[in-house]
């Protein structure tokens, strides 16, 4: 899974070089496409069920658009805030991930929601490392993560949560971001072999969200901001495995 993950890290870096003022969303897609191809790596939106089969192999998810946006022919402008989602099967294992970027200069508030994104997804990685050495429960830490996001003065999407992974992309358990009666009673203990595939969304405004009329891209009712990041977390004896990390950045989380 650390190769598929690195292969996705490669993906979102090619992505993110390309999220610059004039470029067509089209045009990230299929440098993502043809990236997983040429490492005989298969992409994993492509195709995935839903009303319309899913059209592409990124989401591509602009400003008040929080997950799933389509790759058309939309330019990306100065100031907007992109979110990159990608995920591929290499070998028959998957990794899946998200970044958050600002296209050109971006106001400060779009900044700081993406910096509390990463901040809320990092300290999730690192409860998890903890609450895995005393076999806590996954809800311990979206009690954490939901708080950070809110005392930053956001709202975390609920509709929308993160997901099991291995040879198929969303595998059980599910994963929330936020705790209330109806997460605590399909909670789970954190323990050596699990893979999650975490990804908070932060709402600048309201939490709650709907599904365009393309079937696929979910907004902000509010028409405010939203951030999304994720990684693939593969759990250990040793700690957590950032599966989906950069080939330089920092790979096992320990307590
Ligand atoms: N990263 C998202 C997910 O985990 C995107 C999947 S949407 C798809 O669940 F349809 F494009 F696959
Ligand atoms: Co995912």
């Amino acid at each position: 899974m650390r190769q598929a993950g690195l292969l996705v890290a490669g993906a979102l870096k090619l992505a993110h070089s390309m999220a610059l003022p004039g470029t067509k969303l089209e045009e990230i897609d299929k440098a993502v496409d043809e990236y997983f191809l040429d490492h005989q790596a298969e992409p994993l939106f492509k195709g995935y069920p839903g009303k319309v089969p899913y059209p592409g192999s990124t989401c591509l998810s602009i400003n008040e658009q929080v997950v799933h946006g389509l790759p058309g022919p939309r330019v990306l402008a100065e100031g907007d805030l992109l979110k990159v989602d990608t995920a591929c099967r290499l070998a028959g294992w998957c990794a899946d991930a998200a970044i958050t970027v600002g296209v050109g200069k971006i106001s400060s508030a779009k900044d700081r929601l993406r910096l509390v994104a990463l901040e809320v997804l990092d300290l999730g990685i690192r409860e998890i490392a903890f609450q895995l050495k005393r076999k806590g429960l996954w809800s311990e830490v979206a009690a954490k993560m939901q708080l950070r996001a809110e005392s930053a003065g956001y709202r975390m999407v609920t509709q929308y949560v993160g997901h099991g992974i291995g040879r198929s992309m969303h595998e059980p358990p599910q994963v929330p971001n936020y705790v209330d009666r109806q997460t605590r009673r399909s909670d789970f203990r954190l323990e050596p072999g699990l893979v999650l595939a975490v990804e908070p969304m932060l709402n600048m405004g309201d939490s709650s969200t709907r599904v365009l009329r393309d079937h696929w891209t979910v907004v902000t009712r509010d028409g405010l901001a939203s951030a999304h990041v994720e990684h693939t977390l593969g759990l250990t004896e040793k700690g957590v495995w950032v599966l989906t990390a950069d080939d330089n950045a920092e790979q096992m989380v320990n307590v």
